[in-house]
């Protein structure tokens, strides 16, 4: 039996992170074999927000890449694209906007909660309105089963759901109603504990080098109660442990985890020890990706190969798409 395909995407507004890496790119690496993979650049969406200054776009979409290929996403095994090279994509968008009922979108949560809060930039567009319109579009066009993405972006795929079956039902039946393949929520927070974010300034990136990584983890903010090196922490509410989870190994972690909370460890040599094992852990990744920057030619052919791979696909959809609304 062939196997199931997945689509999803990332806009390309900033490298990688760690808050990326836990919260997405790994569940995207475990789903590479049981799935037949399309992950994408949606860069179309990222000027939705961008439009002022699209250079971020073109300098950020190669250094995604690396970063996808870095953390073991193969590309002999996905299919990688970039959303403006596939045309057929604003065509979709085009067709779905006919379709799609205004209040769909302006009771859209995300919608709501983005322009109360990117009070910066002015989002108050048809673009902006239209995100999930195209978004319903990337998905569609490749008619997939299933879309691997965060919490956050459950309600758009619900209006995707909605969009394809309004479709069918106005035309006929085109495309499967794909589910929402919720990504677990990462444990890594900020080194401020709040979501990271490159906004926030308090991501750690996979570029980082070992300096910035010291740096960082030394300003990380610990279990908030335990302010003296006498107090007892608790682990569980601490981001720093949440890493050690991650990156130390088992033994350490259960150490760690006794000794704080008798305050027989302090937070300083606490983080020490974890920024070790992240550099360690961090390093076949960085290694990767010195490999990829020195050969970027090989990255570009993956992406052409990909892209043409998807442009395939997309032009077969778009002849069923136009027969059904009965254009040519
Ligand atoms: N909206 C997504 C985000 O902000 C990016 C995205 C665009 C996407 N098109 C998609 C995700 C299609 C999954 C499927 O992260
Ligand atoms: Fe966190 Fe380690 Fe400090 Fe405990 S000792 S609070 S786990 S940094």
């Amino acid at each position: 039996m062939s196997k199931k395909r997945i689509v999803s995407g990332m806009r390309p507004t900033g490298k990688m992170h760690l808050g990326h890496v836990h919260g997405a790119l790994l569940n995207w690496k475990n789903l590479q074999h049981e799935y037949e993979c399309y992950y994408f650049i949606a860069d179309w969406h990222a000027l939705t927000s961008e439009y002022a200054n699209p250079t971020i776009i073109k300098e950020t979409t190669y250094e995604i890449i690396m970063d996808w290929i870095s953390v073991g996403l193969d590309p002999d095994v996905c299919t990688f694209f970039i959303q403006s090279e596939i045309k057929e994509h604003a065509e979709l968008h085009l067709i779905f906007s006919m379709i799609t009922p205004l209040p769909w979108l302006e009771r859209n949560p995300t919608y709501k909660e983005q322009l109360r809060e990117l009070t910066q930039r002015d989002i108050y567009t048809y673009g902006f309105l239209g995100y999930p319109v195209l978004q319903a579009a990337d998905i569609l066009m490749y008619k997939a089963h299933g879309v691997p993405v965060g919490e956050d972006q459950a309600p758009h795929v619900e209006l995707t759901r909605e969009i394809a079956r309004r479709f069918n039902h106005l035309y006929t039946d085109v495309f499967p109603v794909p589910d929402v393949l919720l990504t677990p929520t990462s444990k890594v927070l900020g080194i401020d504990r709040r979501k990271m974010s490159k906004s926030y300034g308090n991501a750690i990136f996979l570029t980082d080098t070992d300096e910035e990584i010291e740096r960082k983890v030394s300003q990380m903010i610990t279990d908030p109660q335990r302010k003296r090196r006498k107090d007892p922490g608790d682990p569980g509410i601490c981001n720093v442990f949440s890493f050690h989870e991650i990156y130390s190994d088992e033994q350490t972690v259960n150490e760690i985890d006794g000794a704080c909370r008798k305050a027989e460890i302090g937070c300083v040599e606490c983080k020490k020890m974890m920024a070790e094992a992240l550099k360690k852990g961090l390093a076949p990744i960085r290694e990767k990706r010195r490999e990829l920057e020195a050969d970027i030619s090989k990255v570009k052919e993956i992406m052409r190969e990909g892209c043409q791979k998807a442009r395939d696909v997309a032009s077969e959809t778009m002849k069923e798409v136009r027969a059904a609304v009965k254009l040519p």
